[in-house]
């Protein structure tokens, strides 16, 4: 278990209820499968997915204090760059919560990033849904977890998976969630990318392949989870699994990057069972029979120059520490 690294656990309540600090952590995720339905007026692609939580946790401290600041604090992912101001999901998170329950928008938050950035993995999802969580705590705001969950689907599709964590089927937007049962652990090996990929940005390829190549293309199928996923996740059967691995963005994404197309046959023709390009890109998960096979997999990617980060799943929700 990672956890606990930089930042301390929250306190105890001092007497009007609320805290001086507290620490929530959320788990990065992958999607096992991505189905992407037609760009819809509001924007949006309806989406069928299934999610899966990673043991790779992002840590957030909120502190009282007046107004919103946030600063992250070193770890294993390198922040520079990021921003830390009103368009952080974070940032956006604590006003969003003080909003919706009348509470001062007072929290300085400490943020420790495990999940790679931009790589679509869900970290900036797991900051926003870490912030809500450990910012309700700290004013002693007490909301339910539908609330949170509500709170949490505004800031972004993939927030509310981040609180909810385990594994689950994402509809509408991926935010409409149902939990689904799973058996034993599955151990990944994530190939990292310098460069970051944007959501929109692939979705937008996604959309003009479709448009170019309409008439051998069809009409675009009512986006569904296949039921030999659940079944595979009830199973614990890991080679199942690994065959029903798809994504509709991994095309689009490797028509942006090419390398990445590279680094999944590399993987496939090096012990993975299968590998995937998680949701919008880059990061490529590999997913490997059990534990030393996964090991002895980052090995061999990390000696041939990838940068790599273990992981297994399913991984609890957003939890206070
Ligand atoms: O919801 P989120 O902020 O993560 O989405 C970022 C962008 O990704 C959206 O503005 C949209 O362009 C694209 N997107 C989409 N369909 C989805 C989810 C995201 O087109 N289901």
């Amino acid at each position: 278990m990672k956890h606990g690294v930089g930042l301390k656990p929250g306190g105890e309540p001092n007497r009007g209820g609320e805290l001086k600090h507290s620490v929530a952590r959320a788990p990065g995720k992958i999607n096992l499968t991505l189905a992407v339905g037609d760009l819809a007026a509001d924007g949006y692609h309806p989406l069928a997915t299934t999610f899966m939580a990673l043991d790779l946790y992002e840590e957030v401290e909120a502190r009282a204090g007046s107004g919103v600041l946030l600063e992250y604090v070193p770890g294993p992912v390198a922040t520079t760059g990021l921003e830390t101001g009103e368009s952080n999901l974070a940032v956006k998170a604590v006003r969003l919560l003080a909003e919706a329950t009348g509470h001062p928008a007072d929290a300085h938050l400490r943020i420790l990033k495990r999940v790679p950035i931009a790589g679509g993995m869900g970290g900036g999802s797991a900051d926003a849904a870490a912030t809500l969580v450990a910012c309700d705590a700290l004013w002693g705001t007490h909301l339910t977890r539908e609330d949170l969950c509500a709170l949490a689907a505004k800031l972004g599709s993939d927030v509310p998976f981040a609180i909810l964590g385990g594994a689950a089927v994402g509809t509408g937007r991926g935010d409409e969630l149902t939990s689904t049962l799973t058996e034993g652990r599955f151990e990944w090996v994530l190939r990292l990318s310098d460069e970051g990929m944007s959501t929109p940005a692939t979705y937008r390829a996604l959309d003009e392949h479709r448009e170019r190549f309409a008439t051998d293309l069809g009409a675009t199928p009512e986006p569904e989870v296949d039921e030999e996923v659940l079944h595979a996740l009830r199973g614990g059967d890991v080679r199942a699994l690994a065959d029903l691995l798809v994504n509709d963005l991994q095309a689009p994404a490797m028509r942006l990057r090419p390398d990445l197309a590279e680094a999944l046959e590399f993987g496939e023709t090096n012990g993975a069972l299968s590998g995937i390009v998680s949701g919008s890109g880059p990061t490529v998960a590999f997913l490997a029979e059990d534990a030393p096979s996964a090991d002895a997999l980052a090995a061999t990617l990390t000696a041939a120059g990838h940068r790599v980060v273990r992981a297994s799943g399913p991984a609890p929700g957003t939890r206070l520490l």
